[in-house]
């Protein structure tokens, strides 16, 4: 919505074909309501968002709304979240974000995040995902959150965008076990929506642990959640935020691509994720990474 001409109501209706269009867009990647998940777990969300349009539907909310859910409080919008009893209240919950910065092994921060009832979501059942790969990549991958094979398996990136998600790597010269691949969530939500906001924000702190224990020379995010959550820019569109590195939490090189399932919805994807991971080998080479 480049030049608004200062008409005002050109203006709005440039926001309103923006806002159309995205919703178009996300609007394919949502809804997969059959919970026979066999092929749309491919999708996972990174786009779905099967807790149809509360109004925090992060993907759609471009413009403002979200809230900054990494650091500050909770909630906002969470209408939907029916079981909040117990992740916030009381002692044993906040507990845990105590004993974060003792892990200094990725062995008992997995452990700590295993009894982390807070980094549970309202589906039950589930098990913990909690990340995949060399311990000490120097690049280390984040997506938004476990699908239903991901979950079955205890490891990210599994189903079939971790299929794409490893020729990807392939093509930049990498194997799978030679980077160390996470999520936001450490827990599947329910039909594979999108994360929320304060599901997010409760689970960074681990994840920011996770990635300083690895200290790789660079990430990769995969999606808009995980560049918005990373960078904290809630409503910025992933195609503003692909395509460079940025600083990230002072110390690391963060490039931001596409999402795999996202990929395998929209061909069109293809090439700037191809121009994004050519960068950042270039980059990671540049940085003397290993291999
Ligand atoms: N999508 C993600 O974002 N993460 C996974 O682990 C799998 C699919
Ligand atoms: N929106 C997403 O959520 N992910 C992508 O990869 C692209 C657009």
């Amino acid at each position: 919505m480049a030049d608004s001409n200062q008409d005002p109501e050109k203006l709005i209706n440039q926001v309103i074909s923006f806002i159309e269009r995205e919703r178009e867009l996300y609007g394919d990647f949502a809804m997969n309501p059959s919970t026979e998940n066999s092929e749309d777990k491919i999708t996972r969300k990174s786009e779905s968002q099967t807790e149809s349009s509360t109004p925090s539907n992060s993907s759609v909310t471009e413009p403002s709304q979200q809230t900054s859910e990494t650091p500050s409080t909770t909630t906002q919008n969470d209408d939907s979240f029916s079981s909040q009893e117990g992740l916030f209240n009381q002692d044993d919950s906040n507990e845990v974000y105590y004993q974060i910065d003792k892990c200094n092994t990725l062995e008992e921060l997995e452990k700590l995040c295993r009894k982390a009832d807070v980094l549970r979501t309202d589906l039950e059942g589930t098990q913990l995902v909690f990340g995949v790969g060399n311990p000490d990549a120097d690049l280390m991958l984040i997506g938004e959150a476990p699908g239903a094979e991901e979950d079955k398996q205890g490891e990210p990136f599994f189903g079939k965008a971790g299929q794409l998600l490893n020729k990807i790597l392939n093509a930049i010269n990498f194997q799978r076990e030679d980077v160390y691949i996470a999520n936001i969530l450490k827990h599947r939500p329910p039909n594979n929506r999108n994360p929320k906001p304060e599901e997010r924000e409760r689970s960074l702190p681990f994840l920011q642990r996770q990635i300083d224990l690895i200290n790789p020379k660079l990430i990769l995010s995969l999606g808009k959640v995980s560049a918005q959550t990373l960078l904290e820019k809630n409503s910025a569109s992933l195609s503003s935020m692909r395509g460079k590195f940025h600083k990230f939490r002072g110390k690391y090189e963060l490039m931001a691509t596409y999402h795999p399932a996202a990929l395998l919805r929209h061909a069109k994807w293809k090439r700037p994720t191809w121009e994004d991971v050519q960068l950042l080998r270039k980059r990671y080479d540049e940085l003397g990474g290993q291999p």
